[in-house]
């Protein structure tokens, strides 16, 4: 029988992509979202990719009674994907107290309701930015965890904390921590991809909707820096590799082979890219000229972090394999399918 795995944030950007691999590998798969950064259209389009449609359940997982009603509702499942935050990095200074209560309290209810249904197996989207900037690169999952940049950062170092503590407490529970670098790209259906609400902070789809002509102008966030053409560096890592990291971290804690009760693993490509590196990549594979201007250095952002993924490539069996090239061209394509064929209908 096909184990069932509940994908919170499943409608989501890297949620979608996670439940078409699942469910591609078998998982039947509960997706759990109230909707407040997607679109339920979602499900049609993973439908045409998988063949299958995932169940799918519409509440807020801060709601500590609508999660105990499906729990039992649902009362076999067997491990838990949990994507369901808020990750805009401006916003979370903005409105610390969104974040904090968004990402912790969403947390903890769904922890102590694996605890009261016997649910032992957990998946959490942690990220890059719990290492601040690092002393050394790549960054190993032994270097340090530094100061957050910003509240949204610290709500993943404290979730990561949470679990430590929790794994530690509740002799039962485990769990594993994918901290990833910086996710780009699309499914090559071009059917579900990124999409930002307004204005994107992040810079492919920035890249995307420029070449497209929905923004006049990039902005290159400063040449000044400490790199090789003095922009920042970042590992950027194609969804599609990411999400297929999630299923081989769901398989390892279903076979349940004396894991550590709390693991982490690195999840990028181990490459690090310029901005500029990206732009003229972009440039080339899709034969489209940007638009763009070097302007001040963005507030917070950090010089360059790449991953060192030996401990995931081994200890997972999981690498990346796609190109920047591929994940950039994938980007592209979403960006035209959707704006082409979908954004008018939601
Ligand atoms: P996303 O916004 O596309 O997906 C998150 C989904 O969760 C959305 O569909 C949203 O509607 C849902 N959601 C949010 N709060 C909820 C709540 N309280 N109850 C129910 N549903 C809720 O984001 P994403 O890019 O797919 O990110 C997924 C996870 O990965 C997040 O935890 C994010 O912090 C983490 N992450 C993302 C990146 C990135 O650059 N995209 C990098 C590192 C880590
Ligand atoms: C990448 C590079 C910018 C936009 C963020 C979060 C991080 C993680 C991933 C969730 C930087 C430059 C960007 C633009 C630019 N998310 N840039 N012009 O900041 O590395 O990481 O997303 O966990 O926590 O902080 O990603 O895509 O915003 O920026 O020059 O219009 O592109 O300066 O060097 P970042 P990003």
């Amino acid at each position: 029988m096909a184990s069932k795995v509940l994908v919170t944030g499943g409608a989501g950007y890297i949620g979608s992509h996670t439940v078409v691999e699942l469910q591609n590998n078998g998982f039947e798969v509960v997706i759990v979202d109230n909707l407040s950064n997607s679109n339920i259209d979602v499900l049609n389009r993973i439908q045409k990719i998988t063949g299958k449609r995932p169940i799918f359940e519409n509440f807020d997982l801060c709601d500590t009674e609508k999660i105990k009603l499906f729990f039992k509702k649902h009362n076999d499942i067997k491990a838990v994907i949990h994507f369901a935050a808020f990750k805009a990095v401006g916003e979370s200074v903005s409105n610390p107290l969104k974040y904090y209560n968004n990402n912790l309290v969403s947390l903890v209810n769904l922890l102590q309701a694996m605890n009261e249904n016997n649910i032992s197996n957990l998946v959490f989207s942690s990220s890059c930015t719990v290492y601040g900037q690092p002393d050394e690169l790549p960054v190993t999952e032994q270097s340090p965890i530094k100061e957050a940049t910003c509240p949204y950062g610290y709500t993943k170092q404290v979730s990561e904390q949470v679990l430590k503590d929790s794994t530690s407490a509740y002799k039962f529970f485990k769990a594993i921590a994918l901290r990833y670098f910086n996710p780009i790209g699309a499914h090559d259906s071009a059917l579900i991809g990124e999409l930002p609400l307004g204005v994107p902070n992040n810079l492919v789809p920035f890249i995307t909707q420029t070449a497209l002509g929905l923004r006049k102008q990039l902005s290159v966030f400063g040449d000044d820096y400490n790199t090789p053409d003095g922009t920042c560096i970042r590992d950027y890592i194609h969804v599609v590799d990411l999400a297929k990291s999630h299923v081989i971290a769901i398989q390892r804690l279903l076979k349940n082979n004396n894991i550590n009760d709390f693991e982490f693993f690195n999840i990028g490509t181990g490459k690090g890219n310029s901005v500029l590196e990206v732009i003229n990549t972009f440039e080339r594979v899709t034969a489209q000229k940007l638009n763009y201007k070097i302007t001040n250095r963005r507030e917070g952002d950090i010089e360059q972090v790449y991953a060192d993924t030996k401990y995931a490539n081994f200890e997972l069996g999981w690498k990346a394999e796609k190109t920047l090239e591929e994940a950039l061209l994938s980007a592209w394509n979403w960006e035209k399918y959707y704006r082409n064929n979908l954004s008018n209908k939601e």
